[in-house]
């Protein structure tokens, strides 16, 4: 998610999340987390160990939470200032954490505020490991990793692979996940939800791409940001997520197994292999009706082809209507509709004739809404309930409304 501050609120807002920063290079971009966390509404409390310190100043995370910073143990803020951070967190995220915060963890250490804040937290806790990739690699790392994540319950981000603190590139994972990606881990622990967790949700976004030839292709103007919003939300509600996309400059979903494909029938193929296990399937794919009946080996030359070029086209299959056979009985099923006149009626037609519980429809005239915007107006159609017109908002926000719809259906069983 690149800019915070158009992202949904939920479930970030009014929450309190301790962030533990421990002394790596790393704690440099903690400073950005901080600020987007607090961006999107939590309340953070930053508690620094001495050598966290020693990379960033306390103050530059006070300037960005506009609270203060915890250093101490034994302070003047009362001695039991670590009982009463881990029993007011709705979570705890400690990043960077560094291969002595591990050990020390391990051990159930309790000589600083971080780790007995984590010792009188039951909140749920985030570890975001960075070091050098050979430290990582130790046998003796892993096995402090595993403990905490297998006996202690905790969840672990990270480590990524890349570029390391002096700017060489590390031959296995070390590097600190980047800020954006770390707020959506924080935003699965604070969002999950008991109907989402063990779930499976299919999404499918983007356009597709038909070719004419090597160089040239049948598409339209869809961004994949609304498809790419939900997958990213329903994560962030601890399902497991399979994004089948067509061709997006978006980045890739954090925590989602994305599918990247080109074509409508590739589409089709990469969404009969999740939906036997798909207990919600949203269909926000802007897939191409038509695709040319065959792509050239070569590129048409205008020189021999002269003034006239005619494609024939021939239609793709409909992806959504045709999985209604083999549809998980009990299964949410979401599609959408975006069209530039009878909005509602032709909505309510394709609810039906495609057999989606829920379906989304949108004006691609209206301002604001539909292709190429981050913003969206939509009304949400179902069977059994009056159409429930949403205001213009991010497609985030879009996003967590349908998902909320989903979780009723769901909830009730369908
Ligand atoms: O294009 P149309 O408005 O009919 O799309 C309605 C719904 O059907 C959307 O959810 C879209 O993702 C899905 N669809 C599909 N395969 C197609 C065309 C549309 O899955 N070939």
């Amino acid at each position: 998610m690149s800019d915070p501050a158009l992202v949904p609120r939920h479930p970030w807002k009014g929450r309190r999340v301790v962030l533990g920063v421990t002394g790596g290079v790393a704690a440099y971009k903690v400073v950005q987390l901080a600020r987007d966390l607090t961006l999107v509404g939590a309340d953070v409390d930053v508690v620094m160990s001495a050598g966290a310190q020693r990379f960033v100043a306390p103050l530059s995370f006070e300037a960005v939470t506009g609270r203060p910073v915890h250093t101490r143990l034994f302070s003047v803020d009362g001695a039991a200032l670590h009982v009463r951070l881990g029993l007011d967190a709705d979570a705890v995220c400690v990043a960077p954490a560094t291969a002595d915060f591990l050990a020390r963890a391990t051990q159930g250490r309790a000589d600083d505020l971080l780790t007995t804040t984590l010792l009188a937290t039951r909140a749920p806790v985030l570890i975001c490991p960075a070091m050098n990739d050979r430290m990582f690699a130790h046998p003796q790392v892993r096995a402090n990793l595993a403990h905490l994540r297998d006996a202690l319950g905790y969840q672990v981000a990270g480590p990524g692979q890349g570029r390391l603190a002096a700017g060489e590139v590390g031959e296995g994972p070390g590097r600190l996940l980047e800020p954006w990606q770390l707020l959506e881990h924080v935003g699965r622990l604070l969002g999950t939800q008991a109907v989402f967790a063990q779930r499976t949700v299919l999404v499918t976004a983007g356009p597709t791409r038909e070719a004419i030839d090597p160089v040239r292709f049948v598409g339209n103007r869809s961004s994949g940001r609304m498809g790419y919003a939900l997958a990213q939300a329903a994560w962030r509600r601890g399902a497991r997520v399979v994004l089948v996309s067509g061709p997006s400059s978006l980045t890739p979903p954090e925590g989602v197994e994305t599918v990247h494909v080109e074509t409508a029938i590739e589409m089709r193929g990469a969404v009969e292999e999740v939906l036997p296990d798909a207990d919600v399937s949203v269909f926000a794919a802007a897939v191409a009706d038509y695709r040319p009946l065959s792509s050239r080996d070569h590129k048409v030359k205008r020189e021999r082809q002269g003034s006239s070029l005619s494609v024939e086209l021939t239609a793709n299959p409909d992806i959504a209507s045709e999985t209604r056979p083999s549809r998980r009985p009990g299964s949410v099923t979401v599609g959408f509709a975006l069209e530039t006149e009878d909005l509602l009626e032709n909505a309510a037609r394709k609810l039906t004739s495609k057999g989606f519980d829920l379906l989304v429809a949108n004006d691609a005239l209206e301002a604001g809404s539909g292709f190429e915007v981050r913003t969206n107006r939509v009304t949400i159609l179902a069977c059994d309930r009056a159409p429930e017109e949403l205001p213009l908002q991010s497609k985030e926000g879009v996003a967590e409304r349908v998902l909320d719809r989903i979780a009723e259906l769901l909830e009730a069983g369908r």
